[in-house]
């Protein structure tokens, strides 16, 4: 095995509204993928471990430590998260960790830190600390640590999946910090733009406060319905993002019955195209 190099595309499944449908399309995108011969790592980052869950993996979400949480909190635990990825038929899961419930508590105290600069403030907040210490942090603030712990892994991975949890916080700066690209589900219902409105905003405000460039590589309109509703929301879709494909995921009881069975819908006996209008599932997504 050798060192992972930058070759991996590292993508991110965000919206800070819930139940958009993250969880079902990265899970789908990663069977899609895997099914044309890719090597995906599939990241659950979310506290609530659906993914995990769904995928038949509520072992490793019980589990305990080291787990995904020590990986990101603490430098010295980083290597091991090589042991905590498991197979899964259609692609590896790094999974979910039911001690990810403190992963905001302890980010935010490691950004605290990072931002406090000075040595003894830094341990006064070390003691509050679950495991992030002063020597962890390799920068100003603490977006960088699950970006760290994926460097450790040593497998080369064509992809990495990141579902991300639904709400603005330190774990999913991590994860957009983590991957630079994100594609983001959006159910077709008017307060949906209020909330990619937000989003737009907080990637600005990570971009300032961290230096980096998050590129949003495409939407999806998700649980598409006919009615009016979800035809105004999927041109207003096209015009937020003119520049990257908008695709468009019919409301299928196929993708309810995948995700029940904890596979991608290339896993059930007759796997359904995903409407699109952009170009990433020409001819089906399993295909
Ligand atoms: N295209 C679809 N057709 C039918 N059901 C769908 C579709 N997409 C998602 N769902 C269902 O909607 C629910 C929410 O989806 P999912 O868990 O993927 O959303 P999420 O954005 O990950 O949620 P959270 O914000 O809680 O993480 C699930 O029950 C899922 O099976
Ligand atoms: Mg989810």
């Amino acid at each position: 095995m050798t060192s992972q190099t930058t070759q991996t595309s590292r993508i991110c499944f965000f919206n800070q509204k819930g139940g958009t449908g993250k969880t079902t399309v990265a899970i789908n995108v990663a069977g899609a993928l895997s099914k044309r011969d890719r090597d995906v790592l599939f990241v659950d980052v979310d506290p609530q471990g659906n993914a995990t869950e769904g995928l038949g993996l509520l072992k490793e979400y019980d589990a305990q430590p080291p787990t995904i949480f020590d990986v990101i909190t603490d430098r010295e635990a980083r290597r091991s998260v090589n042991g905590l990825i498991v197979e899964h038929k259609e692609f590896d899961v790094l999974p979910a960790n039911v001690d990810l419930l403190n992963i905001e508590y302890e980010l935010t105290i490691a950004d605290l830190m990072g931002r406090m600069g000075n040595a003894e403030a830094q341990n006064t907040l070390a003691d509050f600390a679950i495991n992030v210490a002063p020597s962890d942090l390799e920068n100003r603030h603490a977006k960088g640590m699950l970006s760290k712990a994926l460097d450790a892994i040593n497998y080369e991975y064509d992809y990495i999946l990141i579902d991300a949890p639904p709400f603005f916080g330190e774990i999913s700066d991590n994860a957009l910090y983590a991957s630079r690209n994100v594609l983001i589900p959006s159910l077709t219902e008017s307060t949906s733009q209020r909330a990619i409105e937000l989003l737009f905003d907080q990637f600005d405000g990570l971009e300032q406060e961290t230096g980096i460039t998050i590129h949003d590589i495409g939407a999806i309109a998700n649980r598409v319905e006919s009615t009016k509703e979800a035809e105004k929301m999927k041109d207003w879709l096209a015009t937020a993002f003119p520049d990257v494909p908008v695709w468009n995921i019919r409301k299928r009881v196929a993708l309810q019955r995948a995700y029940a069975a904890g596979v991608s819908i290339c896993q059930r006996p007759h796997p359904t195209s995903l409407t699109q209008r952009g170009s990433l599932v020409e001819g089906g997504a399993c295909q």
